[in-house]
């Protein structure tokens, strides 16, 4: 992202602050996301008017892109792309994450350095790679259309503005879940039979042998911490959450990604530099690269080709697609 779409970002999250009139700390915003209901009628009312927006190319300026372009249902919401597509061919400097669970995350973006969802949905709608909207065009073309001016009034009593635009596309993203793996019967549930003995053997070697767990805890795979994983020696143009606040101990950093549903997110990592789960492993069977900030837990270790298997066959039963349910 260019710094000048930066500071827009920052303003219109400016905007969007004061409109929405709470959120004065980050905390505020942590504790929000962990109280959402989504049993009442209204609420699915909101979740089903975010899914409209959520798929709809005319929230881009030629019309060609929707958020669903680079978040796909049966990819996980991501898009299986290095980095993604936007507007007239345009490519994204990162690889698109997925947005399942979103509503457990305590910040947003690889920085790490947005606080809710509602502050995220603005910044790809605006970015000149991606959507390529004006905030305030995009306003007046979707309050016009009839559909969306009247789920605003019903869903939220008001009319179409920023506010509710940002409201119901995040209502829809805490609605996505997949959380019922064959892990999780086996973890939580203690099914012993829901994973095979191999994918045991693999979350043994993740768990136990390996240190992963310091960074990828089940349940959610991840502890949001933004780390430098020692993937590069010189990160170029991209230098992570250092760009956030200009931070030089900020280098490097990136938020850890949740490893739910791995198989179906290929390829990895903040600039999908690595192809395969096979590359991610051996990266880390290497010990990264030794860039002063790579975390301490990264060390090399030896790894034979058995329990590489047993590792990959344990990462597939991180998958859960019955949110696919919706999309049939
Ligand atoms: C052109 C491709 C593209 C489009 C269109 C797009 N995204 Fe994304 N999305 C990305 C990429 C790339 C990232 C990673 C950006 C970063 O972290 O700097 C991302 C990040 C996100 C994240 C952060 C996830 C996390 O784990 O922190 C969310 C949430 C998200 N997008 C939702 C949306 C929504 C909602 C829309 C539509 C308003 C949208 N995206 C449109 C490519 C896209
Ligand atoms: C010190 C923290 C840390 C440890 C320990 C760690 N990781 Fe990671 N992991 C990260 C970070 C940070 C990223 C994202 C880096 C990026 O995007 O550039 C990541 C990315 C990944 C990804 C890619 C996910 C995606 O969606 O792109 C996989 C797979 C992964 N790690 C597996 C592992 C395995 C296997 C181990 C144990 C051998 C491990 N990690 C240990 C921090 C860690």
């Amino acid at each position: 992202m260019q710094t000048k779409t930066l500071l827009k970002c920052f303003f219109f999250a400016g905007i969007f602050i004061c409109l929405a009139q709470c959120r004065n700390s980050k905390n505020t915003a942590i504790a929000e996301f962990s109280s959402v209901h989504i049993d009442s009628d209204n609420e699915l009312k909101k979740i089903e008017f975010g899914r409209k927006l959520f798929f709809d190319k005319r929230l881009s300026s030629d019309e060609t892109v929707s958020c669903s372009s680079c978040h796909l249902p049966e990819m996980a919401f991501t898009d299986g792309l290095k980095v993604s597509v936007g507007v007239e061919g345009r490519l994204t400097e990162r690889n698109s994450p997925s947005i399942l669970n979103s509503r457990d995350l305590p910040t947003v973006m690889f920085d790490g350095h947005l606080p809710t969802l509602e502050q995220q949905v603005i910044v790809p709608i605006q970015e000149h790679v991606e959507m390529n909207m004006n905030m305030l065009d995009l306003i007046s073309k979707l309050k016009a259309i009839p559909e969306y001016s009247k789920a605003a009034k019903e869903c939220f009593n008001r009319d179409f503005d920023p506010w509710v635009l940002t409201r119901a596309i995040s209502a829809f993203e805490r609605s996505l879940i997949s959380k019922s793996s064959p892990f999780d019967q086996f973890y939580s549930n203690n099914d012993i039979d829901a994973i095979s003995n191999s994918a045991k053997r693999g979350w043994r070697i993740f768990s136990e042998d390996l240190y992963c767990t310091k960074c990828h805890p089940a349940p959610n795979f991840t502890t949001y911490e933004t780390i430098n994983n020692g993937l590069y020696m010189n990160y170029g143009t991209d230098k992570g959450r250092f760009r956030i606040f200009n931070d030089s101990s900020d280098i490097g950093k990136f938020k850890i990604p949740s490893l739910r549903n791995i198989t179906l997110t290929a390829p990895y990592m903040h600039d999908g530099s690595k192809a395969l789960i096979h590359d991610v492993i051996d990266h880390y069977r290497r010990g990264g690269e030794p860039h002063k900030l790579k975390d301490k837990r990264i060390t090399s270790f030896k790894l034979s080709d058995e329990q590489e298997n047993d590792l990959i066959n344990f990462f597939s039963t991180l998958v859960d697609t019955s949110y696919m349910k919706n999309y049939n």
